[in-house]
């Protein structure tokens, strides 16, 4: 099985891509199941759990990065 990688885009959403099972409280799965999703991490989105493009309107900052490997 192919790892599952989850990019942090900067100010924006978290991008996951590879094979995977997106699930909802209740345990049912979205139709976008089994393929690469941006999920919100602004808040803002009308469709979450997925992003709609409203961090680029709603001032959602955010940089971090990973600590360097020491
Ligand atoms: S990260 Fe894009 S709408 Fe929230």
């Amino acid at each position: 099985m192919t790892e599952a990688t989850i990019k942090v885009r900067e100010s924006g959403p978290y991008l996951v891509k590879g094979p995977l099972k997106l699930i909802d409280a209740d345990g049912n799965a979205y139709a976008a199941a089994g393929q690469d999703v941006a999920l919100c991490r602004c808040g803002g989105s009308a469709t979450k759990p997925f992003c709609d493009g409203s961090h680029r309107r709603n001032g959602f900052h955010a940089a971090e990065r990973a600590p360097a490997a020491g």
